[in-house]
């Protein structure tokens, strides 16, 4: 019998552009998983039509039919222990994650974030980076803790920015770079081929 696979959660609020890449790279057996939920907060996030064109279990969880965010995110984790998720990646989601969420999946949350972290933390990046002037910016699959974008880095990928750059062409570039670095980040993840040293993540050492 063939052992279980690698079970991911996709947490999604928009287009799911990175949600297709990872859908892609499982079908093309470059990632030994499988999506076991898509869960948006928003309705008609175009994430929701791609995973159900995949066949793959895609769900709107309402915010405004809970109290307050600790229980959204209460009915979140009994969604997610239900299916024995074994990695959440956070895939354009725009909520911030509260505490109890965070540690009920300590080391096994990851995010997707289009600067180079720690540059250009929280949202609209993009613009920021152009603003400040910066000649690079790029993208970041870092592990999530309390700090809005602080945790772990596992990859980043570096774009150079270009004097006719707006908005729009900037972020594209990078979203370009975002679907190859986030597959990979899980990949390397799935085949627990990560070591820790404090902040530094770095890929195993393989002996021959
Ligand atoms: C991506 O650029 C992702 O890095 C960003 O939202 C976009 C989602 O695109 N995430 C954040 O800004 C998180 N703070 P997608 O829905 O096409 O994957």
């Amino acid at each position: 019998m063939p052992s279980e696979k690698f079970k991911l959660a996709v947490l999604v609020s928009g287009c799911g552009s990175n949600l297709q890449a990872i859908i892609d790279s499982i079908e093309e057996n470059n990632l030994a998983a499988e999506i076991s939920l898509i869960l948006s907060n928003v309705p008609d996030a175009y994430a929701l039509q791609r995973g159900k064109k995949h066949g793959l279990e895609s769900v709107f969880l309402d915010p405004k039919d809970f109290p307050n965010r600790d229980d959204y995110e209460k009915r979140m984790i009994e969604i997610l222990q239900t299916k024995s998720i074994d990695l959440v990646c956070l895939a354009g989601f725009m909520r911030i994650l509260g505490k109890k969420f965070i540690e009920g999946f300590s080391g096994k949350i990851i995010n997707i974030h289009p600067s180079l972290l720690p540059a250009f933390p929280g949202l609209n990046v993009q613009k920021k980076a152009l603003e400040h002037g910066v000649k690079f910016s790029g993208c970041t699959v870092h592990f999530v803790n309390e700090e809005v974008d602080g945790g772990a880095i596992i990859l980043q990928a570096a774009v150079p920015i270009l004097d006719a750059d707006d908005v729009q062409s900037l972020s594209d570039r990078i979203l370009e770079q975002e679907h190859i670095i986030y597959p990979e980040a899980i990949r390397l993840i799935v085949e627990d081929n990560l070591e820790f040293s404090g902040r530094r993540v770095a890929r195993k050492t393989r002996g021959n």
